[in-house]
């Protein structure tokens, strides 16, 4: 079979890791011209050696996308050093610790919010200023099961990622004539590296053990291969008809 996204330039975000590096390994399978940001440079150049071993082509860029700077240089890896942009999509995020609305510190509110929600923001900001005058593209968000439901994280996380839907409805509606989609993905829990972005010491005991009532009804736990799979769905011209849609890969677990 050919190439599915042969030609395309993809951005993706915390690409060092996770569903990042499943998104990027799966993506440049596919003939996709893979542009990856993270902070983590020692992971980053592992998953491009990795997709370069494969026969696939991956441009790296460390920097924190929670910057303006740092946003704004990803894209235009893209569009100045490629000559274009087809796909965004914003994978990076960090948990908080778990703590219901009381228990919530200000730098913890303020990091999560930078990461998870102005950077996708920033990210889709440049890209749709690029895409509008070249023909669309498409944005996938990687949301969570706390971007719908209130008992999967913390107030700050859950508060996040319920920002990231809502921009992705927004961005949905106001570019649809400009040929651009926006989709979220609402992910549950997947085996990833996030554990290491909490806090232990910190994690709040008391709204945890009402949380954990919630995590109990996990129909099981995703590879960052299952996500990768959706990552690619939504990249391609076959999902055409899905825009503004929020996309549940969490094995079940939305239908408790
Ligand atoms: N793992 C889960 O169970 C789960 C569930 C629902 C949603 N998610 C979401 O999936 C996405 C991917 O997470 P993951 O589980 O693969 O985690 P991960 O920690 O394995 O990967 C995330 C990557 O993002 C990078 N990153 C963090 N902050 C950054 C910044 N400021 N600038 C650039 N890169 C940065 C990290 O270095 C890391 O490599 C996140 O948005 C997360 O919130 C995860």
């Amino acid at each position: 079979m050919s190439q599915r996204l042969a030609g395309k330039v993809v951005v993706i975000t915390g690409a060092a890791s996770g569903m990042g590096a499943a998104s990027a390994k799966l993506l440049a399978s596919e003939g996709a011209t893979i542009i990856g940001g993270d902070v983590n440079a020692e992971r980053l150049e592992a998953v491009a050696s990795e997709v370069q071993a494969a026969g696939g082509k991956m441009v790296t860029l460390v920097g924190d996308i929670s910057t303006k700077e740092g946003a704004n240089a990803l894209i235009a890896k893209a569009t100045e050093g490629e000559g274009r942009l087809d796909v965004l999509v914003n994978n990076a995020g960090i948990m908080d610790n778990f703590e219901g609305v009381a228990k919530v510190e200000d730098q913890v509110w303020h990091r999560v919010m930078s990461v998870n929600l102005y950077a996708p923001m920033a990210l889709s900001r440049a890209a749709v200023q690029w895409m509008k005058e070249h023909g669309g593209g498409a944005i996938v968000n990687v949301a969570s099961a706390a971007g719908v439901g209130g008992g999967a994280a913390g107030a700050a996380y859950t508060a996040s990622k319920h920002g990231v839907v809502g921009l992705t409805k927004n961005t949905a509606i106001a570019y649809a004539p400009a040929g651009i989609r926006c989709n979220a993905i609402i992910v549950g829990a997947v085996a990833t590296n996030i554990m290491e972005s909490i806090n232990q010491e910190k994690i709040d005991q008391e709204a945890m053990a009402q949380f954990g009532k919630w995590h109990g009804v996990t129909p099981g736990q995703l590879q960052p291969e299952d996500i990768a799979n959706v990552v690619l769905f939504l990249s391609l011209d076959e999902s055409k008809m899905i825009n503004g849609a929020t996309v549940e890969a969490d094995a079940g677990w939305m239908a408790h």
